[in-house]
């Protein structure tokens, strides 16, 4: 069993009857729904999924997991994601598959958030990773050029060679190669604040478990606030 596979089992043994169950996306939560729609098959499990992604809603609903969106639901109990990053802080950067935005509103709205990484994620400081941007197509060669001013490193994120990635709701993604954050908080408020930005990845302070995959078996990190 790989760590992807190894962390998405130990997650979906979270999940309980009756919850309404945030279902991430990723290669890691890939394994995390395979698990919850063994579970709804073979056990009976009764829940209810909300998908961050086209693909993970694709995936479970193959799965006979009963999905509802984010706005037919009062409340998400557990949401399981991947990340990309996450800082000694349990700051975190997600985003590498373009679901950030969902990801994020279907976070802020759960009552506990559990993300699920191999040990390759954990860092001390974020920023290796580029992190990314959602911003609305009109006026994005703008914003690309404020972000080239002040040094972020820029890249339009593509689908191929001549065409950009588009996400989910139809946005591009530009990504930041900042090498450290120091500081994602003032950074966070910073991309709040531009005009045009949708959303950033920066997931600061938003998840309450981490489980970390080695190879000796997970790790499980109750995150104190
Ligand atoms: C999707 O946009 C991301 O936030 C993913 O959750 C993140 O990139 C982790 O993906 P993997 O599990 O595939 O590494």
């Amino acid at each position: 069993m790989n760590l992807k596979e190894m962390v998405g089992l130990k997650a979906a043994s979270y999940v309980k009857d009756g919850m309404t169950v945030g279902l991430g996306t990723g290669s890691t939560a890939y394994y995390m729904i395979e698990e919850l729609g063994r579970r709804v098959k073979e056990e009976g499990l009764d829940i209810v999924g909300v998908p961050t992604s086209f693909a993970s809603k694709e995936q479970a609903e193959k799965l006979g997991i009963v999905i509802k969106d984010i706005d037919e639901v009062t409340h998400v109990d557990l949401t399981i994601d991947g990340a990309d990053e996450i800082s000694h802080d349990f700051h975190g950067i997600k985003g590498g598959g373009a679901a950030l935005l969902f990801e994020k509103i279907v976070a802020i709205n759960s009552k506990a958030v559990i993300w699920i990484v191999d040990e390759s994620k954990m860092v001390e400081k974020l920023g290796k990773f580029p992190l990314p941007v959602e911003v609305v197509p009109y006026g994005q060669e703008q914003l690309f050029h404020l972000f080239q001013t002040k040094g972020y490193n820029p890249s339009f994120r593509m689908e191929n060679e001549d065409t950009l990635k588009k996400t989910d709701s139809g946005h591009s993604i530009i990504d930041l190669q900042l090498d450290v954050i120091e500081d994602p908080i003032a950074l966070a408020l910073e991309l709040d604040q531009m005009v045009g930005v949708v959303e950033h990845g920066l997931f600061n302070s938003m998840v309450n478990t981490v489980i970390v995959g080695y190879a000796d078996g997970p790790k499980v990190i109750d995150v104190q606030r």
